[in-house]
């Protein structure tokens, strides 16, 4: 075999690419990470960018964290590997549900665990069927979510996210039905307050599951803040709004915190920030800062209760993956969420927010942005051709992914999204590297707007 020369070369000839614009790829070159620093990634040709998207989210604790790393060497010269199944599991395992529970917003609760946030989401929903079928509603299978979420890639979740483009693979299975996307700023009606705005909504619920049917409706998911969405935190009073219907109605109401739980809202859950208690979370990402795949459905106390029933009934829960609570996994979990929580990281999130606002607030004077929006330490920018009226850009000028690739030209790693721009770093972000942060970032807003507005 004659392997091409170059990193890059060998990267595009033997490696598929998931959720990469191609051409640009064919231009650009691949960047072929080796190794990290603190926030920073390091390429095959020595170049450093400050990576501010933390890898997907997910590395929090930064790249190359000794504790994490120790915690990791630790538990392999321990025990390297074990499943839960059968009735065995590794003490990690048992010790980080206790964690999970201890730290949740739930006074009791049970864990089940999964390799990503996707196999999180599908693990729910297969438990919301299972749960509603014990119970005599083999029909209460729906599942209802929001245009713009950001659930996963499985064929259950990739039908829960509300994007467009899953139609390239036939999804979204039928019962999957999403609702509007809680942006005030962009899908607010001429002349609509925020809180009309929210009311329309919560109408909107309402009305679908008494025209769907509330006995066929088996859940509702929603991000806290919908991230991979282009971080739209929702409308003031969304949640209060929802969730009383839901309750009405008996349709558990899912928290999917895979990016706003730990720290990423300044909170340890997002549902903590915008003042509301789920009936489940679904985590990933965070729960490991990125040192391990791992996702975590947790349960709060009726639900806990009312599968422990179901599973009573059947005797058996019949899921679980090779690697589901792997104890390497678990003993990461356990030191990042002390890492998180107890080494100051989700209090630096806390403490440099409000300079991350002004930063973006700053920016947000440019003629060509329309909106900055956020949260903790998750923030977008949406690039406008005309301010006034919010008209976005012409789609083939690729403004954001433009303005993405001038920033990595510079040396920073941010993530276009559809015609934002996403800001989510590490929470171990110093002053002075946010300030490079903005920097580079002013830098290439300023390049890109003179060459497209
Ligand atoms: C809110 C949310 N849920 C689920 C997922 C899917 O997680 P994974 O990529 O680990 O399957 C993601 C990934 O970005 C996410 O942001």
């Amino acid at each position: 075999m004659n392997k091409p020369q170059s990193w890059e070369a060998r990267a595009e000839e033997f490696s598929l690419y998931g959720f990469t614009d191609m051409p640009s790829v064919h231009e650009r070159g691949t960047v072929v990470v080796t190794h990290g620093e603190g926030p920073y990634v390091v390429d095959t040709n020595g170049r450093r960018y400050l990576d501010a998207n933390s890898g997907l989210w997910n590395m929090v604790a930064g790249f190359d964290h000794k504790g994490m790393i120790e915690a990791a060497k630790t538990q392999y010269e321990r025990f390297p590997g074990y499943h839960a199944f059968f009735g065995r599991m590794s003490d990690q395992t048992v010790m980080l549900s206790e964690k999970l529970v201890e730290v949740s917003p739930f006074t009791s609760g049970k864990v089940f665990y999964t390799n990503s946030g996707s196999e999180a989401n599908d693990t729910m929903v297969k438990m919301l069927w299972f749960l509603h079928a014990a119970e005599g509603k083999p029909q209460k299978r729906k599942i209802l979510t929001r245009w713009n979420a950001y659930h996963g890639v499985t064929a259950v979740s990739a039908s829960m996210t509300g994007k467009p483009y899953n139609s390239v693979f036939g999804l979204p299975m039928e019962g999957f039905i999403h609702l509007t996307c809680p942006h005030y700023w962009r899908f607010g009606e001429e002349g609509e307050t925020e809180e009309q705005f929210v009311a329309r909504l919560a109408r909107e619920l309402e009305e679908t599951i008494q025209r769907e049917g509330a006995d066929t409706i088996a859940g509702f998911f929603a991000e806290p803040v919908q991230g991979a969405g282009g971080v739209i935190p929702p409308a003031k009073g969304y949640f209060q709004a929802m969730l009383p219907i839901l309750k009405k109605y008996d349709i558990p109401m899912i928290s999917d915190e895979v990016i706003t739980g730990f720290g990423r809202t300044g909170n340890t859950w997002g549902a903590e920030t915008y003042d509301f208690t789920p009936d489940a979370i679904i985590s990933s990402k965070n729960l490991t800062a990125g040192f391990f795949p791992m996702g975590a459905v947790i349960l709060g106390p009726e639900l806990s209760a009312r599968v422990s029933a179901a599973v009573e009934a059947i005797e058996e829960f019949p899921h679980g993956f090779t690697a589901s609570g792997h104890p390497v996994g678990c003993a990461i979990a356990l030191k990042a969420i002390d890492v998180v929580m107890n080494e100051g990281l989700a209090q630096n999130v806390r403490d440099l927010a409000p300079r991350f606002e002004a930063g973006l607030q700053r920016l947000a004077q440019k003629p060509n942005i329309g909106e900055y929006r956020g949260v903790g330490f998750m923030w977008a920018l949406e690039a406008v051709k005309d301010k006034a009226t919010k008209t976005p850009f012409d789609g083939k000028l690729s403004v954001s992914e433009r303005i993405a690739n001038t920033c990595t030209d510079l040396g920073l790693i941010c993530r276009p999204l559809g015609q934002s721009v996403v800001l989510a770093p590490p929470f171990i972000l110093t002053e002075s590297q946010m300030d490079e942060m903005f920097e580079k970032l002013e830098t290439a807003l300023d390049k890109v707007f003179a060459e497209v507005a």
